[in-house]
């Protein structure tokens, strides 16, 4: 399909022809309150490997089911009292569950990567939750980058990077969060996957048990590869400041070239951290990051550096 993609609204026109595009096996992009995400019917095994192809993901990669509610959840997975304890506090939101699959469960294998367990979030978005209601079906959505890039928060991310490769993207603006979903394992003990929108301490706290760490070096959510989110140049960390061919991109009261949050407001960092990555990789010059500190969602913002820092 290597034509340019309808940019459809939000509005019940917009998120008609959408689900109509879905129904039909077609890759559609759309808002999150997290990232943007290329979303395809969970069900239909061809439209779920063309969303592999199109991002040149490794296919041992699961995706996440995006669904409307808990309801539409249930039927898809081993529903648990933890399960139903942090669906209450942060559904929708920004928060995904990976939970023992039910036996008719009806999705394609590729979706979970031949795994006996499926990741499922219900997001908030106005636009991501009108079309998964109009669908009536699950969506598998990655985020709507290319595999291993920079993650997407605008419409014009997602038509740069994947435009020819889509038929369709709803544009709703920016993603308000701006980090992915954070990732909690409940097919044991509580484990986090991956930190994201929602700060790990909230997590714990709703909970009211430990919510275990993956240990170092282990792959726990198999996408987490290392080199992840990586712009085109090099990317150094913790810098206090940069070198005569550095693009500085800085943090709270810092002479920089673009600052993340200057009143030092991790929100706000993370809802403009892949926005101000796309732009300065277009410099094509080396990044230097100042420090971001580890609490909250910054636990969240210095994983997605790590790994954009990271060796390929
Ligand atoms: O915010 C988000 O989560 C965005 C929006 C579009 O919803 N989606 C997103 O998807 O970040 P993606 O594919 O970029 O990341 C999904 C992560 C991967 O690291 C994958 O390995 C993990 O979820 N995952 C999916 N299914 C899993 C499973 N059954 N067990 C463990 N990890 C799983
Ligand atoms: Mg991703």
């Amino acid at each position: 399909m290597a034509q340019d993609p309808l940019i459809l609204s939000a509005q019940p026109a917009g998120i008609q022809k959408a689900a109509a595009l879905l129904a039909q096996g077609a890759l559609v992009a759309f808002p999150t309150e997290t990232v943007y995400g290329l979303g395809a019917d969970a069900r239909n095994g061809r439209a779920v490997a063309a969303i592999f192809e199109a991002k040149g993901r490794p296919s041992f990669n699961p995706l996440i089911v995006h669904v409307p509610n808990v309801e539409a959840a249930k039927a898809l997975c081993i529903w648990s009292d933890a399960a139903e304890g942090l669906a209450m506090h942060f559904w929708p939101g920004p928060l995904s569950m990976v939970l023992p699959l039910r036996a008719d469960h009806g999705l394609s294998s590729l979706v979970t990567a031949g795994l006996p367990t499926v990741a499922l979030r219900v997001p908030a978005h106005p636009a991501a939750q009108a079309l998964l209601q109009r669908f009536a079906g699950p969506v598998a959505a990655p985020s709507a980058n290319p595999s291993g890039r920079i993650s997407p928060t605008t419409a014009a991310h997602v038509q740069e990077d994947l435009g020819s490769k889509v038929a369709a993207i709803i544009d709703d603006g920016p993603c308000p969060v701006g980090l992915e979903s954070t990732i909690v394992g409940l097919d044991g003990v509580p484990r986090l996957l991956r930190p994201g929108g929602v700060p790990a301490e909230d997590i714990q706290a709703a909970l009211g048990a430990d919510l275990l760490a993956s240990e170092d070096g282990i792959v726990s959510a198999p996408g987490q590869l290392l080199s992840h989110y990586a712009p085109r140049a090099a990317v150094r960390l913790n810098a206090a400041q940069k070198t005569p061919d550095e693009v500085f991109l800085g943090f709270g009261d810092i002479a920089c070239d673009l600052n993340l949050s200057p009143s030092a407001d991790l929100k706000e960092a993370a809802a403009n951290l892949f926005e101000y990555l796309h732009r300065l990789d277009r410099t094509g010059r080396p990044i230097a990051v100042a420090p971001v500190p580890a609490r909250g969602l910054g636990t969240a913002i210095n994983d997605r550096l790590r790994r954009a820092a990271a060796p390929r």
